[in-house]
């Protein structure tokens, strides 16, 4: 049975929840799988399939997902890997907020990895979880607080993964 990592940065917890249901719905596919935060991986490199995801925070991927694609670039390179990112912007997958995330990723994490696929999910904005700073920037943007995470999307995201990573 293929064994497939998920792997996920957090701020504030949100992101966890996304990666689990990702993990849920390939185990139900028939998929061993492991989940796990991205700091927590000793090595990718036992594992058939990586998903790798992170939450946008000032327009980039959260430092530590960035450093593991980074470090384990080699072992990244010889699997298949779907990356997804969660933010607000998210909401409305217009044009703009999907080509806004591409660069990120172009500027970064695709330096060194292809992803066969690449997943936008709407995140989860709580002022109430979130350090005074992180709050200030939240009202300054006039982002809308709230959970908008779709289980739906997420789900049927994952569900395209098996064939993209083993055929
Ligand atoms: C300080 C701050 C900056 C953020 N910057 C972005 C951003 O640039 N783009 C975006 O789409 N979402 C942005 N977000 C929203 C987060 O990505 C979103 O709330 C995410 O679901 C948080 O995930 P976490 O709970 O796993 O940390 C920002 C949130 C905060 C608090």
């Amino acid at each position: 049975m293929e064994h497939i990592l998920i792997c996920y940065a957090t701020r504030y917890g949100s992101t966890v929840r996304i990666a689990a249901i990702i993990a849920d719905e390939l185990r139900d596919a028939g998929y061993q799988v492991t989940l796990s935060p991205v700091s927590d991986v000793g090595d990718p490199g036992g594992y058939d399939a990586v998903v790798i995801g992170s939450p946008l925070y000032m327009g980039k991927w959260l430092v530590e997902a960035r450093e593991f694609v980074s470090r384990f670039r080699n072992a990244l390179t010889s699997r298949p890997v779907a990356v997804f990112s969660a933010g607000f912007t998210l909401r409305e997958r217009t044009k703009d907020h999907l080509s806004a995330v591409d660069e990120a990723l172009s500027s970064s994490v695709n330096l060194f990895i292809s992803p066969v696929s690449t997943g936008y999910f709407a995140g989860s904005l709580d002022p109430d979880r979130m350090s005074a700073a992180d709050r200030e920037i939240v009202r300054l943007s006039g982002a809308m607080p709230g959970d908008f995470r779709e289980p739906g999307e997420i789900k049927a995201w994952a569900r395209t993964l098996p064939v993209l990573f083993f055929g």
